[in-house]
């Protein structure tokens, strides 16, 4: 059996602007073992360290993360380009869990750079649409520059996903919604006894959306979120990822609500 901190080759193959600090960056990865959706990979940038980044779509021939300059490996990582190379390991982590609710009804919500996580669940979704009753993605952004895989838009539509967008700030030529994510469940239409929720996104976004699934009535146990805390070994040795009576990156970072009430929206937690 392959260790867990066997470090893949990685060799970028293409790299995709999304808009002025997010990135895509499709990576040929040699032997890189099936994932879900919502597991992560480490990527090591070779001197200067390894960032935990979500896998963001199902292709297997390119392995696909999208990535927001932040700091110091975020800004090597920035300024690397098609044939260069880096490390990868994993995938890791849990997913969202959308082989046990086939019938069911799903309310996808995604703020800002969490769409990179939720887009796997999306794309797993759109190729076995038949097994999913009413499917909605609800998006909100800061800006609509920040509305990330905008050209994959008409065609999840054209699947039979309802997407909902929303923005804080309406720049430019932008007529649609706005406001928070949460003001988007008033266009939602689900039988709550058979809907299950997943989002991705700031905590505190979470925090509310959390809110919004309990109030029309769908079970904490059906409600899924995506955790992020700093990590190092990315296999539940080192602690960094220590999430109260959890651990983030071997536990997680998938959560139901159900799993992580009583510590979820705790403070310095
Ligand atoms: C499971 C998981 C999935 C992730 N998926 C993605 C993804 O798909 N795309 C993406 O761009 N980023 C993702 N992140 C966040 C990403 O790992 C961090 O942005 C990255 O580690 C920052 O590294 P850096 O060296 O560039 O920044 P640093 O120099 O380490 O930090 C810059 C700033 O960001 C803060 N920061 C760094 N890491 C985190 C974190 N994990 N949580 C909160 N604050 C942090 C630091 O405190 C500091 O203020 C994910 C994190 C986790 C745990
Ligand atoms: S990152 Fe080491 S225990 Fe989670």
């Amino acid at each position: 059996m392959d260790s867990p901190f066997l470090l893949r080759k990685g060799v970028i193959r293409e790299v995709i602007p999304e808009n002025e600090n997010t990135k895509r960056f499709l990576i040929e990865v040699e032997e890189f073992p099936p994932f879900k959706p919502g597991q992560f990979n480490m990527l090591y940038v070779y001197g200067q360290g390894e960032v935990p980044i979500s896998i963001s779509s199902m292709r297997r021939d390119l392995v696909e993360h999208t990535v927001r300059l932040v700091g110091e490996v975020t800004e090597d990582l920035f300024s690397m380009k098609e044939g260069d190379v880096i490390g990868v390991r994993g995938p890791y982590g849990s997913h969202f869990p959308l082989e046990l609710f086939r019938g069911f009804d799903l309310v996808l919500v995604a703020g800002g750079l969490g769409l990179a996580d939720i887009k796997p669940v999306v794309e797993y979704v759109v190729e076995r649409r038949e097994d999913y009753s009413r499917v909605y993605l609800l998006v909100g952004a800061k800006n609509p520059a920040g509305l990330l895989y905008r050209e994959r838009y008409g065609e999840w539509m054209g699947k039979g996903i309802d997407l909902l967008l929303t923005v804080d700030r309406p720049e430019g030529s932008w007529e649609g919604h706005v406001g928070v994510v949460t003001d988007l469940f008033e266009f939602v239409d689900v039988d709550p006894q058979k809907t299950v929720g997943m989002m991705c996104g700031p905590e505190v976004m979470m925090y509310f959306t959390v809110r919004k699934f309990l109030e029309i009535g769908v079970e904490e146990s059906r409600t899924f979120l995506s955790m992020e805390r700093h990590m190092k070994c990315a296999v539940g040795t080192c602690g960094h990822c220590q999430f109260g009576y959890t651990f983030v990156c071997k536990d997680g970072p998938v959560f139901s609500y159900a799993r992580i009430k009583p510590i979820f929206g705790v403070k310095e937690l």
